[in-house]
């Protein structure tokens, strides 16, 4: 590192001994990630020849600049990193994509954290990948998949059309037992079609061949259509759905069917978790530019190691075990609200209470939308 470094005073790399230092350049050196290091002021300390190698740019052309304007796409606000006024440590685990120097963008995942001396924030590193392979071949393998749901579709659809048929008595009566099983097996083909159905929309979606129709709509109309949808298998579990919704709640631009179909899905797990007789509530409010919409219930909650992946295509916890589903919901979910530039969260209430918190928040419209 030259002496003549603009962030000097804030040079952590600073280290006591000579040795200590070609330790530390023998490290960076030949890291297998691309890292970088920011000082307090996001200025760029250190970028390794792997991130050199990723980004294209050389780190002469970039040392001491503000990481922000060189490196598009990595995350260096340590505002994002640190809780104000906290000591606390906020690692950001994410996927993204980085611009190179040549102006192509670059799939990359990547993980960073503020770096502390003495409970002083005095700058941050990241370290990234660049994850153009995982990508296709991940691309590649859902082609196939889709391709395989896809293809199972049509048979499917076929066999529930004898079944309905048989269930008519076009092919002759059914002794009570007969229409029984018939019954059973009509309903697990519909199940396993819905998964499907579902399964190829989430594909559809994540390709980026969502195509929303936005309108402006009333929270209190988007809203009576979901409880009508709901309230049926909320009632044969005696469970009771508040809703609150402010007077003066501005209009959200959205699709409305994609947004039903969102808030159905939440609704619906808040229903399936809950315990019987219990309540769920939903919250409207508004933060800065912002609409947030919260779905409350008494459910189990979430458990810690299942946080971050709930929202992953199939994942399930382990305690869904008994109740239908099939991990599809909230991927959808996440999908849609993406698209709406929107964000879904979850957290859990806190103890002695127990029971998920989620929450949804989409821009409101404003005159410049
Ligand atoms: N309100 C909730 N309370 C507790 N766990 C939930 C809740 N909503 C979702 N989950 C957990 O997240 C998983 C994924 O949800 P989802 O994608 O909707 O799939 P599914 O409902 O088909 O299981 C669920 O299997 C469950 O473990
Ligand atoms: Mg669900």
């Amino acid at each position: 590192m030259s002496d003549n470094s603009p962030a000097k005073e804030d040079n952590l790399l600073k280290l006591d001994s000579v040795r200590k230092d070609e330790l530390f350049d023998l490290i960076v050196g030949n890291f297998p990630v691309g890292l970088i290091i920011l000082d307090r002021h996001e200025n760029i300390l250190e970028f390794n020849p792997a991130a050199q190698e990723i980004t294209g740019f050389k780190k002469s052309e970039i040392y001491g600049k503000k990481c922000h304007k060189v490196l598009i796409g990595i995350p260096c606000h340590l505002s994002e990193m640190k809780t104000a006024g906290s000591e606390e440590k906020v690692l950001v685990h994410a996927e993204g994509t980085i611009r190179h120097k040549d102006g192509h963008e670059i799939p990359v995942r990547y993980t960073a954290a503020p770096l502390f001396k003495k409970n002083e924030l005095k700058g941050a590193i990241a370290v990234f990948r660049d994850v153009t392979k995982e990508k296709q071949l991940e691309q590649h393998r859902r082609v196939l998949i889709s391709m395989f749901a896809h293809d199972l579709k049509g048979p499917l659809s076929v066999a529930g059309g004898f079944l309905l048929r048989l269930l008519q008595k076009k092919a002759g009566p059914l002794n009570e037992k007969q229409e029984k099983y018939v019954d059973a097996a009509l309903k697990e083909v519909t199940r396993v079609e819905k998964y499907i159905r579902s399964f190829l929309d989430i594909v559809r979606m994540e390709a980026g061949q969502i195509s929303l129709s936005r309108e402006l709509c009333d929270l209190n109309t988007l809203f009576a259509d979901i409880l009508e949808s709901a309230s049926m298998e909320a009632d044969q579990k005696g469970i009771r759905i508040l809703i609150d919704i402010p007077e003066a709640m501005p209009l959200i631009y959205v699709d409305k069917t994609q947004f039903q179909r969102v808030i159905l899905n939440l609704l619906d797990n808040a229903i399936k978790y809950s315990p019987e007789n219990s309540e769920i509530k939903i919250r409207c409010s508004e933060h800065e530019k912002n609409v947030l919409i919260t779905i409350e219930d008494n459910g189990p909650g979430i458990q810690e190691e299942d946080l971050p992946y709930i929202f992953d295509p199939f994942y399930r916890a382990n305690y869904s075990g008994q109740i239908e589903g099939c991990g599809i919901g909230l991927a959808i979910v996440k999908t849609i609200v993406e698209a709406h530039g929107g964000k879904v969260w979850v957290r859990n209430k806190k103890a002695p209470a127990h029971g998920a918190i989620f929450t949804l928040s989409v821009p409101k419209h404003s005159v410049e939308t």
